[in-house]
């Protein structure tokens, strides 16, 4: 009405978020219906009006799965396309359902419905992450190979203590969406375009529909507030970070440098040049992807910085990122669940490795002081031993026992078990230690928890 021309097409073009924002239209349809309820419930509507309003809604709902839906970029977004199919549908009584609402509080609804149902749906998805990984940890509780720090072989480890460090990160990961989870399930719906509305509504009766716990208690932040999302992200982004890790790590264990694991061939492709290649693209791609997820938080952040109260029509830009990002996480996890049980491993290879490179270097160390050697001086003993080994090429359990006295008289003939592969690892039973009890213990507990 106060438009004396209409906008310029390519502007349509431009303003329009239906080309994203579509894939909100269950939450639209779910909010609207739950909004013309109430509207009938106050009286503010006719009962048979908002009848109609919930068959033409239900009706369009079908039609949109079935496919049976054009999407018009010249009515913006989702809101309108659908309020428009719904007039053309029940005739001008669809124009009542937006009484005492506007698309502020409808879109920041659509949102936080989306959020909350594709959090917990996400949530799910990394409980069967943590399930594959303990299965695999579960397998490999005497399966050695090198633990690294700066990259270099440090001490051994179990490859079932290694996998039980993502399934810890995993579970902070789930606890921070269950966390997060309060907060996006309150209602904005009734906040109007930003001060409230004349209407009698009663938003309590809107909340219990949808499944809000909460209201969001003033107008001017509930249609303006995305922290929701932008927590989403973060807390994405740092699931995201994890899964890149693991990525990295298998994509470094198939190198030729390593040889530690070997993917199933259905999750790598070929080189068009070089006919002896197999590359870990999935790895790669969910390295890759991390990229994105963290742009989409970044974008968020930055889109949000500097907006007055309160609606801006910048925040549109939030859905693309979003939207982008559960589905990333989504296929990030399902393609890491069904290739965790398939990995080949080179557990010779592995154990080789974990044996060599001194890393039983600070168990000769322990055992010094452990005899009432400080420390410090016992950590020099090794050092001089270590390098007698580099010199003849030997490791330390290959010096005899003579050679090892002459550096240090407190070493005796029990010295060969406690340099042993297997006690190195074994004995580490300190809590959270790789030793097979406290791996075991952690298993236990994790599948305690994971069966509750
Ligand atoms: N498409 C818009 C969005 O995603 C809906 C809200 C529009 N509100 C407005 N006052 N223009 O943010």
């Amino acid at each position: 009405g106060r438009f004396q021309s209409s906008t310029l097409s390519e502007v349509d073009e431009f303003n329009a978020s239906v080309g994203f924002d579509y894939q909100l239209y269950p939450y639209d349809i779910a909010g609207s219906i739950a909004h013309a309820r109430m509207l009938a419930q106050q009286g503010i509507i006719k009962k048979s009006d908002a009848e109609k309003i919930v068959r033409g809604l239900q009706k369009i709902y079908k039609n949109i799965q079935k496919g049976d839906f054009e999407w018009d970029l010249h009515k913006e977004d989702v809101h309108l396309n659908i309020e428009a199919k719904l007039t053309e549908l029940i005739g001008e009584v669809g124009g009542k359902l937006h009484t005492a609402r506007s698309r502020n509080d409808q879109v920041a609804t659509d949102i936080r419905l989306y959020c909350r149902d594709q959090v917990s749906r996400l949530a799910q998805v990394l409980l069967e992450y943590q399930r594959a990984l303990l299965e695999q940890a579960e397998k490999h509780i005497d399966t050695l190979l090198p633990g690294y720090t700066h990259l270099q072989r440090a001490q051994p480890i179990s490859l079932a203590h290694h996998l039980m460090a993502y399934y810890e990160m995993a579970l902070r990961d789930l606890a921070r969406l269950v966390d997060s989870f309060s907060r996006i399930n309150t209602l904005p719906l009734g906040s109007g375009a930003l001060a409230g509305t004349t209407f009698p509504i009663d938003r309590n009766l809107v909340a219990k529909e949808l499944g809000f716990s909460s209201l969001a208690h003033n107008s001017l932040d509930a249609v303006s507030d995305r922290d929701f999302v932008i927590e989403t992200l973060a807390n994405l982004s740092l699931l995201m970070m994890h899964l890149s890790r693991l990525a990295e790590e298998w994509i470094l264990w198939t190198s030729q440098e390593f040889q530690f694991i070997q993917l199933p061939e259905a999750y790598c492709t070929g080189s068009s040049m070089m006919p002896q290649k197999i590359n870990p693209d999935v790895l790669e791609l969910i390295r890759g992807k991390t990229g994105r997820v963290y742009g989409a938080l970044q974008t968020l952040l930055t889109l949000m910085k500097g907006l007055p109260l309160t609606y801006n029509k910048d925040m549109q830009e939030d859905k693309e990122g979003c939207i982008d990002t559960v589905e990333t996480l989504s296929i990030c996890l399902k393609l890491l669940i069904s290739m965790l049980p398939k990995m080949k491993l080179n557990k010779a290879r592995m154990y080789h490795a974990a044996g060599r490179a001194y890393s039983n270097a600070t168990d000769l160390a322990d055992y010094l002081a452990k005899k009432g050697l400080p420390f410090r001086e016992a950590h020099e003993v090794v050092g001089q031993l270590v390098a007698k080994g580099i010199a003849q090429a030997k490791d330390l359990q290959e010096l005899s026992l003579a050679e090892m006295q002459e550096v240090s008289s407190l070493i005796e003939q029990d010295v060969y078990e406690v340099l042993k592969l297997e006690s190195v690892v074994n004995v580490r039973n300190s809590y959270g230690g790789t030793g097979t009890e406290q791996v075991k213990k952690q298993i236990k507990l994790a599948r305690r928890l994971l069966e509750t």
